[in-house]
């Protein structure tokens, strides 16, 4: 991919879709790719692509969009993670062909996308996007709904990233700013941004903090699949800067609120 920041920061999620069909490159392309997609859980996490007119798909967030992909996983722990992890490198490759996507775990009649999908018992299909050519112009509900969200911001380091202990705003130097920038930018569900991450003994501990209302047996928990794609942020700002990460999943036991949960660790390799 080019350059990572790049594409992170300048990714959107797209609803307003030009109507043309993936070119048959692309779609080469992205099928290549999804086979190569791995995530540090090794929890596999299997994508459908599926036509959005021959299946009878659509989703009243979305217009002009000519296809589908479903990621399926099967329901364990870190089945959430895995998933959240997984579609971002997908969503993220796309972004760098010029193709939109939006990750739709809620607006979208979800019996139609099971059964397109080929769901199987013991497996959860937590959410689907779209894939497409972004149109000129966004749509009036497209536009409206990034602006009820607030898409287009996020917030601060200090609320996200701590120093040994949970609230303490961690001071972050040079190489670790661009990396943590890039966690920062991930998109999330509703664009909560529940991960947060302590720094201890050298050592990143990855948390989720969550909201009411975002967990289900159909989708697993929304907002670890927000964890998780601020995990692949992370992982992939620092493979992008020559080092490779340890994820590791042993709770360090330190102090957090009552409606936080422990994730994953990461360690740094090389530096
Ligand atoms: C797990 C997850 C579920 C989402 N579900 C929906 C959805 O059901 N409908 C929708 O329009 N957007 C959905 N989104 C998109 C978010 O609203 C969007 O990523 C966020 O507002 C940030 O905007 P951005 O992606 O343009 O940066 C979802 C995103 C994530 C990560």
């Amino acid at each position: 991919m080019n350059d990572l920041m790049e594409i992170i920061k300048g990714r959107k999620s797209v609803r307003t879709f030009d109507g043309e069909q993936v070119s048959d490159e692309h779609r080469r392309l992205l099928e290549k790719y999804i086979k190569e997609i791995t995530n540090p859980f090794d929890i596999p996490v299997e994508f459908v692509l599926m036509d959005a007119k021959e299946n009878g798909l659509s989703s009243p967030v979305l217009s002009g969009e000519p296809m589908y992909v479903a990621g399926k996983v099967s329901k364990k722990p870190y089945a959430d993670v895995a998933f959240g992890y997984a579609f971002e490198k997908l969503v993220l490759y796309a972004w760098s062909l010029g193709i939109g996507t939006v990750l739709i775990g809620g607006t979208m009649k979800r019996e139609n996308f099971e059964k397109a999908a080929g769901l199987k018992e013991g497996e959860m299909m937590p959410c689907v996007s779209p894939l497409g050519y972004p149109a000129a112009k966004k749509s009036l509900k497209d536009i409206m709904m990034r602006k009820g969200i607030g898409a287009d911001s996020r917030m601060p380091g200090e609320k996200l990233f701590f120093d040994g202990s949970w609230g303490n705003p961690l001071k972050s130097d040079e190489t670790m700013e661009e990396i943590l920038e890039m966690v920062r930018w991930a998109p999330s569900a509703v664009n909560k941004q529940p991960w947060r991450i302590i720094v201890k003994d050298g050592i990143r501990h990855f948390y989720e903090k969550k909201d009411r209302g975002y967990t289900g047996d159909a989708t697993g928990d929304l907002q670890k699949i927000d964890v998780g794609i601020a995990l692949c942020h992370f992982v992939m700002g620092l493979e992008d800067k020559g080092m490779s990460v340890n994820i590791s999943v042993a709770d360090p036991g330190i102090e957090i609120p009552q409606d936080a949960e422990y994730i994953a660790s990461a360690e740094i390799q090389k530096i």
